[in-house]
């Protein structure tokens, strides 16, 4: 039986792939057989690139701001990707921000931006590269959502909305693209030893209390939501749409 996690000679754009979960999504991929483009916005993806490619696989990189993304901004990356790499089998909506504030005093302008980095450009970005798959008959979106994707959170809301919101957008491409052999499934990372998470990893009390309540006891490493990827942007994921595959260290199970 060929494995199904073989991802020899799919093409995979990832996007915010130089660093922190998209990175080691990124190198997942590559190390499943990949080639893969990835965006950055202001970490140099020299260093992901070289990884890449000493996996043997092709990589290339575009630096693209997804704050006012529009559909000719998300064709632009997609098409990037199709060009450099010779097609796109596999596109992970990576890239996002969070904004830590009261709800009592969220500015509108921060409201936004959040909403258009972690929900709009996943849009526009899957539209994009949904059109060439639903076109072909064939592909996988994997889309990072969140543990709060399904929970509160603190002094998060845009963030939380966001990640509740590409969960039912998830949900919704599935079931248009199901059909036309299109999987769009998600990712819901619990804590991760990122940028993202640095502010409240930095506060003694907050970190603490967090690592209490991970059944696991410790925060994640980027590189252990490739597996999760993998899976999804593999033909071992052929009948999983609209699935979120929670990678938490136990957090949600709490
Ligand atoms: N860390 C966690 O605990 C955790 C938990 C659940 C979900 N997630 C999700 O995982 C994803 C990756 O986050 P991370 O933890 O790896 O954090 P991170 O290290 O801060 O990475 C965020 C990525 O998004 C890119 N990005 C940020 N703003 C952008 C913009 N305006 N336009 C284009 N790209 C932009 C960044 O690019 P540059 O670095 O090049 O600027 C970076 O690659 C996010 O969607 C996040 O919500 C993280």
């Amino acid at each position: 039986m060929a494995n199904p996690f073989d991802l020899t000679g799919r093409r995979a754009l990832v996007t915010g792939g130089a660093t922190g979960i998209g990175e080691g999504i990124a190198l997942g991929l590559a190390a499943a057989g990949a080639d893969v483009a990835l965006t950055y916005r202001s970490h140099a993806p020299e260093e992901t690139l070289a990884k890449i490619e000493a996996a043997g696989r092709k990589g290339a990189a575009v630096q693209a701001d997804f704050t006012g993304m529009d559909e000719a901004a998300a064709a632009e990356v997609t098409g990037f990707a199709a060009d450099a790499l010779g097609g796109l089998d596999i596109l992970v909506n990576n890239a996002g921000i969070i904004y830590r504030e009261e709800s009592v005093d969220m500015p509108l302008s921060e409201w936004r931006r959040v909403l258009q980095v972690n929900l709009d450009s996943v849009w526009l970005l899957s539209q994009a590269a949904g059109k060439r798959m639903v076109e072909r008959g064939s592909g996988k979106i994997v889309i990072v959502s969140s543990v709060l994707g399904s929970q509160g959170g603190l002094r998060v809301p845009a963030y939380t909305s966001s990640k509740h919101a590409v969960i039912g957008l998830t949900r919704a491409l599935c079931n248009e693209w199901a059909p036309h052999g299109v999987n769009v499934n998600a990712i819901a990372p619990g804590y991760t030893a990122t940028d993202n998470t640095q502010a409240l990893r930095d506060d003694p009390e907050r970190s603490r209390a967090l690592l209490d309540r991970i059944p696991a006891g410790r925060f994640a490493d980027s590189s252990e939501m490739a597996g999760a990827a993998v899976f999804l942007a593999s033909d071992a994921a052929s009948y999983c749409h609209g699935s979120v595959v929670t990678v938490d260290g136990g957090w949600l199970a709490r």
